[in-house]
């Protein structure tokens, strides 16, 4: 009854997760979205009001496919402002950076086409190219983001079409490509004719250490600006619910992903592109900027804290610089889709590693989100987890 590309295609663990995330008491560090209480909602509510008050009839209207012009202006400002030099006729407005990934599979991929991607990787993004019928060759990572010499080895021209990469905090991770594997990778896709996918949604919320040139910015360095397609969203910094994030592609590409996006949903939400033109207007968003990158980084520090003082030795995670992820791993052989079981009925939830695997899922890994976690139940979450790992332990046999 369904088309083939279906079959393919499995509903994200996390999705099925965050049903139980609603459940009353249970503290979840499965989610991946920003925390409700940093939300400027008076910034909003000001933002909608003024939109709806002077907006006049344009805000209920259609409107162009690639965007309001005033929005891809200032979405091109704040894209200088991160060192991605572009104009706004190189920006697609999109719903969310999700969307931007599946036109660039739409428009990239043919049933069979190679994707290259890290290992682990964004689930969502995986969904995408399963969906595309494209075939996923993932490369191993380790704590300086994917790792460019084994994808080196394996990619010869006209091998893949496109590689697939989250530069800063990826998510599930949290780990941030270092610069000499940037320079590495984009060498690789102009030796190679292979395009980048350069998926940023957490690059703003940076807190520690210094901010890296992006893919699309040493592309140009290079002199091929074409072999970048850069991804974003409002998303992490401002609302997921507004559904607004934006593609930066070379004409003849931002061209093709408009084709594709006039079949998908003709462009997108005219309120929520009028909302975020008038708060951008605001300067409300680089002022709160530091104060989102502080919150974050405290529940970062406050879960990093309480599972070591609870779980010690028994769980490693990272410490990533930004972003919304630990990633973490108990004694290889474990399953955390089994802790995960007994968690749940002790009242916190985490997502086990698999999930993130395209191939040979590390099923003794897990992502932890703090972003939601305030330092008092990161606590409680860190108890909680302890007393699952006691009985997770206690029923394996000794
Ligand atoms: C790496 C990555 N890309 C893209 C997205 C999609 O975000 P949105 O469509 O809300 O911009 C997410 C959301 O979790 C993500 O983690």
């Amino acid at each position: 009854m369904f088309a083939r590309r279906m079959y393919g295609v499995q509903s994200s663990a996390v999705r099925d997760l965050l049903k139980h995330a609603q459940r009353p008491g249970i503290v979840s560090l499965a989610g991946g979205i920003p925390a409700p209480d940093l939300f400027d909602i008076e910034g909003l509510h000001a933002a909608l009001e003024a939109s709806v008050r002077e907006g006049g009839t344009a805000v209920f209207q259609y409107g162009q496919t690639e965007g309001e012009p005033a929005l891809r202006e200032a979405i091109a400002e704040l894209m200088r402002g991160r060192g991605v030099r572009c104009s706004a006729e190189e920006i697609l407005v999109t719903a969310g950076s999700q969307q931007g990934l599946d036109l660039a599979a739409r428009v990239l991929l043919d049933p069979g086409s190679t994707v290259v991607v890290e290992r682990p990787s964004y689930l969502a993004a995986l969904q995408t190219f399963a969906l595309a019928e494209a075939r996923v060759l993932s490369v191993p990572s380790d704590d300086e983001g994917m790792n460019v010499d084994a994808l080196a080895e394996r990619l010869r021209p006209g091998d893949a079409r496109a590689i697939y990469v989250v530069p800063d905090f990826g998510n599930p991770t949290g780990r941030t490509l270092s610069l000499a594997r940037r320079r590495q990778l984009v060498d690789l896709a102009l030796r190679t004719g292979t395009m980048i996918l350069e998926d940023d949604p957490y690059g703003a919320l940076r807190f520690d250490g210094q901010r890296l040139p992006s893919l699309h910015a040493l592309a140009l360095e290079a002199g091929a600006p074409g072999r970048v397609l850069h991804l974003s969203s409002f998303s992490k910094i401002l609302s997921p619910g507004l559904r607004l994030g934006w593609m930066v592609a070379p004409p003849e590409v931002l061209r093709q992903a408009a084709l594709a996006k006039q079949a998908v949903d003709l462009h997108s939400c005219s309120l929520s592109q009028r909302l975020v033109m008038t708060y951008l207007a605001s300067g409300r968003l680089q002022a709160r900027m530091p104060l989102l990158a502080e919150a974050y980084r405290e529940r970062r520090d406050a879960l990093s804290a309480a599972l070591r003082r609870h779980l010690g030795d028994h769980l490693q995670t990272n410490r990533p610089d930004g972003g919304m992820f630990l990633w973490g791993s108990v004694a290889r052989g474990l399953d955390t889709a089994r802790l995960l079981e007994i968690a749940l009925e002790e009242g916190v939830i985490f997502v086990p590693g698999a999930a993130f695997h395209a191939d040979e899922p590390e099923t003794h890994t897990l992502r932890l989100s703090y972003s939601t976690v305030r330092p008092d139940t990161a606590e409680t979450a860190a108890e909680r987890l302890a007393r699952a790992w006691r009985r997770f332990e206690a029923e394996r046999p000794h």
